[in-house]
C-alpha cells in the first residue's frame, strides 16, 4: 500500500512535469488568435494538449487523458512499470475493496458473532455429564500451550488491527472523527506489519506441534456422523483431538495460514519488483483469506471459552479432568489410560495448587 502511494505520488509529480513543457511549447508558438472550438471527441496526446492550450490556456484534460491511457509513456520512475503512469485495474481493485469485500465482510461477521450468541442462548455450555473425579489427565505441555498462545496472541492483534484498517472509516470515523482515527490507522499499519511475518513463524511451528495428532483417520466419520454431540448433547469418541478440530487445523491453520502468509509477505515486503496488479492480487488474497479466518476463529474461540467447560483450563494449565478426556476425547483417554500414550495423569490439586505442582498418582 505504501509503494503504491509513494508511486502514485511519484506519478502525479511525473505528469505534472510533463505537461508543464507540453504547455510552455505551446503556448510559446501559439498565435494570439481568438478562442478555437475545442474538438468534439476528445484526444490526448502532445498534439491535442498543443490545440487544448491555443483555446483554453493552462487547461492539460488531454495530458491527463493520454496519462490515464493504455499508451505507452516513458519517465524517470525507476525500473519497471515506469513507462505506465496510471494503472486503472487499479480503480476496479478499489471498488473490490471498499464494495463487496466491506460491505460482505462486515455482515458475514455481524452474522457470525449473533449466530454464535444464539447458538449459546438456546444450548448452553456443553457441560461434564458425570461428576469430575478428583484425577487429572496432562492434555498440553507447557511447549505446546506456548506455542498456542503464541499464535492465538498474534492472531488477535492481527485480526484487531486488520479489521481496523479495513472498516475503520466506516465504524471509527462516525463515532470518533479522522483525527483520532488517522492515529488508530497508524498504530495498526505499523504493529500488522510487524506482527505478520512473527504469526507466519509461529503458525508453522504450531503446525509442526499439533500436524500428529491432527492427521484424519476413519475415527473420525464416528463424530462427523454426530456432528460432534453439538447440537444433541451426546457422548461422541474420539482421538487426540476430533474431527471439528482438525477442521480448524487443516483448514484454518494450515490453508488460511498460507494464504494469509504468503500474500502478507508479498504486501509487506514491495521491493521485489512486485507489479501494481500483483500487489491488487494479493491484497485480494489477504483480505478474503483474513475474513474467513477470523470467522473460523469465532467458532474455535467460542468452544475453547464459554461453549465447552473445561476446555480453557485445558489450554491454560494444560490439564484436565479424567471425566473430561474420557467424555470428550474418549479412545485418546483410553490410550493414555493404557500407557500407550505417554501423559502425566495426577491426583487434582487443591484450591491453591496448579495441575503442574500435583502429585502423579
Ligand atoms: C485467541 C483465542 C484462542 C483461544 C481462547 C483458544 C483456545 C483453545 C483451546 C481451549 C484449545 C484446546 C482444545 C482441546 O483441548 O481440545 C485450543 C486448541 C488449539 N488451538 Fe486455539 N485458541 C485460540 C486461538 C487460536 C488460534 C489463533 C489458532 C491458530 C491460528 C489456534 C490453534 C489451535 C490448535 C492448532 C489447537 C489444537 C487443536 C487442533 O489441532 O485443532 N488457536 N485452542
Amino acid at each position: 500500500m505504501r509503494s503504491i502511494l509513494r508511486r502514485f505520488t511519484a506519478v502525479l509529480a511525473a505528469a505534472t512535469l510533463l505537461a508543464l513543457p507540453v504547455a510552455a511549447i505551446a503556448q510559446s508558438s501559439a498565435p494570439p488568435a481568438g478562442p478555437a472550438a475545442a474538438p468534439s471527441v476528445p484526444m490526448a496526446g502532445p498534439d491535442a494538449q498543443a490545440q487544448r492550450q491555443r483555446a483554453q490556456p493552462g487547461n492539460n484534460a488531454p495530458v491527463w487523458r493520454g496519462v490515464n491511457s493504455d499508451m505507452e509513456h516513458t519517465t524517470t520512475l525507476p525500473r519497471h512499470e515506469g513507462g505506465r503512469l496510471i494503472q486503472r485495474e487499479g480503480e476496479r481493485w478499489r471498488q473490490l475493496r471498499n464494495g463487496p469485500v466491506t460491505q460482505l465482510g462486515g455482515w458475514a461477521l455481524i452474522v457470525v458473532v449473533i449466530a454464535i450468541g444464539a447458538f449459546y442462548a438456546i444450548r448452553g455450555q456443553m457441560k461434564l455429564h458425570g461428576p469430575k473425579t478428583g484425577r487429572v489427565v496432562e492434555r498440553f505441555t507447557i511447549v505446546e500451550r506456548t506455542v498456542h498462545w503464541s499464535m492465538a496472541i498474534s492472531f488477535v492483534l492481527l485480526a484487531v488491527t486488520g479489521l481496523a484498517l479495513l472498516f475503520g472509516k466506516h465504524v471509527v470515523v462516525p463515532v470518533l472523527g479522522h483525527g483520532v482515527f488517522s492515529w488508530i490507522a497508524a498504530a495498526s499499519k505499523l504493529v500488522h506489519n510487524y506482527i505478520g511475518p512473527l504469526f507466519s513463524v509461529c503458525v508453522l511451528i504450531g503446525f509442526l506441534t499439533f500436524v500428529r495428532d491432527n492427521i484424519p483417520n476413519r475415527g473420525d466419520l464416528v463424530w462427523v456422523k454426530a456432528a460432534g454431540g453439538l447440537f444433541n448433547g451426546t457422548h461422541v469418541p474420539s482421538h487426540r483431538f476430533n474431527a471439528g478440530e482438525k477442521t480448524w487445523f487443516w483448514g484454518g491453520l494450515f490453508v488460511l495460514g498460507i494464504a494469509v502468509s504468503v500474500s502478507g509477505f508479498v504486501l509487506d515486503f514491495p521491493n521485489f519488483e512486485q507489479t501494481r496488479a500483483q500487489m491488487q492480487l494479493a491484497w485480494t488474497v489477504h483480505a478474503i483469506g483474513a475474513l474467513l479466518f477470523v470467522l473460523a476463529a469465532c467458532g474455535h474461540i467460542y468452544m475453547g471459552t464459554v461453549g465447552v467447560e473445561g476446555a480453557y483450563r485445558a489450554m491454560k494449565t494444560g490439564y484436565v479432568d479424567e471425566t473430561w478426556a474420557r467424555e470428550h476425547h474418549e479412545w485418546w483417554y483410553d490410550d493414555v489410560a493404557s500407557g500407550r500414550i505417554p501423559a502425566q495423569r495426577c491426583a487434582a490439586p487443591g484450591p491453591a495448587g496448579t495441575p503442574d505442582r500435583a502429585q502423579p498418582v
